[in-house]
């Protein structure tokens, strides 16, 4: 059987000026989680926001957050963003180690937050393949990281699907996802589908998470 589908809007689409009110909006219309975009101007070209707006996101909502760290050196900030009180924490394989990425797994297990290892679309899979038995969840990326509004690049299918069959815990999937792409990914074995443009934009933000899963 396949996990549930789950939806995460990330916040990085939202109004920053009422940034409670947008949080609200998707947490009434079914949200499962709170995707959170972190950019360090340096892993990639946009900068975004630190643990203190994530310390301010997590007084709004009951959400789980779900904290992706696009920035080169996660190990330095990580303890910054579990104080902030993330509950699921994302770094990328292109900056971290094996022996960082089993140190960070062990640590976050610990305290019950759960890691997922990211991957960009140019990065294979077998980079990850060594440390799939020490993560949570996978989160591959279907744009390149940095900004949103991006289009789906329709090779990462290919990625989840073989992914998918030597991977039974959750694959998350990030960047120009909508209902038709968000179908795409399902089908090829997705079950968490962050998407930031298609549902902050939308007119009805129910129905357009409802219609990603
Ligand atoms: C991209 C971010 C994504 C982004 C998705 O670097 O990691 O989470 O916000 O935005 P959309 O869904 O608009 O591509
Ligand atoms: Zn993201």
């Amino acid at each position: 059987m396949s996990p549930r589908i789950k939806v995460a809007p990330s916040l990085l689409s939202a109004d920053f000026s009422s940034l409670a009110k947008d949080i609200k909006r998707v947490e009434k219309a079914g949200a499962d989680m709170l995707h959170v975009d972190i950019m360090d101007g340096h892993f990639v070209p946009n900068i975004t926001i630190g643990p203190l707006i994530v310390k301010y996101v997590r007084k709004v909502t009951k959400l789980p957050l779900d904290v992706h760290l696009m920035i080169e050196n996660p190990k330095k900030y990580i303890n910054a963003f579990l104080s902030a009180g993330s509950d699921m924490i994302t770094a990328h394989i292109e900056v971290v180690s094996i022996k960082e990425i089993k140190a960070m797994a062990a640590d976050l297990k610990a305290q019950g937050v759960k890691f997922g290892i990211a991957l960009n679309p140019s990065t294979p899979l077998s980079r990850i393949k060594p440390v799939l038995k020490f993560v949570d969840f996978v989160l591959i990326m279907s744009v390149n990281p940095g900004f949103s509004g991006q289009v789906f690049i329709p090779s990462v299918l290919i990625k989840i699907r073989e992914l998918r069959k030597i991977f039974k815990k959750d694959i998350a999937v990030d960047g120009g996802i909508n209902a038709l792409t968000g179908k795409k990914v399902r089908n090829a074995g997705a079950n968490i589908l962050a998407a930031g443009s298609y549902i902050f934009g939308a007119k009805n933000t129910k129905k357009a998470i409802d219609s990603l899963r």
